[in-house]
């Protein structure tokens, strides 16, 4: 995938050529006065399920309903190889930002499987987000179709303007976003191959951005390369025998598929967990929260909503024996007489769940030049 594209190659300075970029205050990157257009290939990417159908472990039954049966792309915004392509400018582009100096990438990083390792993120004027950033890979297999920590978002598209328009995270005025980017020379053709048509929308911008965010789709981790034919473990990558005992912990004793299902590794509701005694943020109402996939969980610590466990040894030690009772906990949490669960691992048990999430992990996913930066700055 060689990147040439010399269509988009105009380098527009918005106040004066070669302006230096500005140096930042607050160790954020610098702002973009000068807009660099970005480096795409001629021919478009395959996004869309067309060119790029799903495994068959997400399409049928592998143990229970399949993954795509919680997709949630709605007809009316099927991704496409434009749109997403265009989304995948736009969720780079730091001009989404009031002032140059985040885009959805600084708090979103394919290295770490589009999470951030801090526990909690800086917007454009550096300051801090009220919870951890969440990790992308296959949200599109989310059944309810709602988004953030805590569903407040009924849509991905609806969901996709909020941090832009985020008086902490971006900054920027919906009204005049169109206008804004209709100054880089690159987007109304983009738009048009995504759309139709030149005209710059923030319908259309949250549209295109949707599509990409469901294209990032997870399926190639050695457990995907290890399900068999009949979808049950170890096809061609065999699975080690530790990693096999966590995944027969993960299915049955410690319970974790009835929340973390599907082969996307997706939470299927809000729940309270039970991390706190008293409830410090209601989340959802009474402390429950939905999980990002567990797919690629193990580049991206630190984990839940607050980003409380730095490694994934503290999550299982957590869900071992640290549940609190507290009336809100979930039924899946407690015991038959209703009190918090104590699983009672062995180390040996602990340590194999541990390595059965890392089979999880997807470096073709993490270095896909089909969701990397195509600013080449
Ligand atoms: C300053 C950091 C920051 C920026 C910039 C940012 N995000 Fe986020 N993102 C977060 C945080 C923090 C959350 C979780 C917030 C919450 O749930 O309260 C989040 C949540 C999300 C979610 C919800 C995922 C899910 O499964 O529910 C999506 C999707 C998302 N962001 C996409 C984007 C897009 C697209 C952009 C750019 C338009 C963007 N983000 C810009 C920090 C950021
Ligand atoms: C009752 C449903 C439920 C069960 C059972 C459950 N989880 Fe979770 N899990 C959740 C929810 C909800 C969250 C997000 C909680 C939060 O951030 O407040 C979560 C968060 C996580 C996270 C952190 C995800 C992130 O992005 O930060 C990991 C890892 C995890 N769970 C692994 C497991 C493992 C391993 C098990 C089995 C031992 C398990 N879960 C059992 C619902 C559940």
């Amino acid at each position: 995938m060689r990147p040439i594209l010399p269509l988009l190659l105009l380098s527009v300075a918005a106040s004066g050529c070669g302006d230096a970029p500005v140096a930042s205050p607050t160790g954020l990157a610098p702002s973009t006065d000068v807009i660099v257009a970005p480096v795409l290939p001629s021919a478009l990417l395959a996004y869309s399920d067309a060119r790029l159908p799903l495994p068959r472990h997400f399409t049928g039954p592998s143990g229970g309903p399949p993954a795509i049966a919680a997709d949630n792309t709605p007809a009316s915004n099927v991704t496409t190889d434009a749109g997403a392509t265009l989304g995948r400018v736009l969720f780079y582009d730091r001009r989404l930002s009031v002032n140059g100096r985040v885009s959805c990438a600084s708090c979103h990083r394919q290295e770490f499987a589009f999470s951030d390792t801090a526990r909690l993120s800086r917007g454009f004027d550096g300051g801090l987000t009220t919870r951890h950033s969440m990790g992308l890979s296959n949200a599109r297999f989310y059944t309810s179709g709602r988004f953030f920590w805590d569903e407040r978002a009924a849509t991905l598209e609806a969901q996709v303007l909020q941090p832009i328009a985020d008086p902490t995270e971006m900054g920027e005025r919906l009204d005049e976003l169109p206008a804004k980017l209709a100054r880089a020379a690159y987007y109304p053709a983009l738009f048009e191959a995504a759309f139709g048509t030149r005209e710059i929308t923030t319908d259309r911008v949250a549209r295109a951005l949707a599509q990409f965010v469901r294209a990032l789709v997870s399926t190639n981790a050695r457990f995907d390369r290890a399900v068999g034919a009949n979808g049950g473990p170890n096809g061609a990558d065999l699975l080690t025998a530790q990693e096999l005992l966590g995944q027969q912990l993960y299915i049955g004793r410690a319970g974790c598929a009835r929340c973390h299902g599907t082969a996307a590794h997706i939470s299927d509701a809000v729940h309270n967990t039970g991390l706190d005694a008293t409830i410090t943020d209601a989340g959802a109402g009474n402390g429950r929260f939905k999980a990002p996939s567990l797919r690629n969980v193990e580049v991206r610590p630190p984990y839940m909503h607050d980003g409380r466990f730095q490694t994934l040894e503290q999550v299982v030690d957590f869900y071992d024996r640290g549940v609190r009772a507290n009336p809100a906990l979930d039924p899946r949490l407690r015991t038959p007489g209703g009190q918090p669960q104590r699983l009672n691992l062995t180390v040996t048990e602990r340590d194999a769940l541990v390595a059965f999430l890392k089979t999880l992990t997807d470096r073709t996913f993490l270095t896909d030049p089909r969701f990397s930066d195509p600013f080449v700055r």
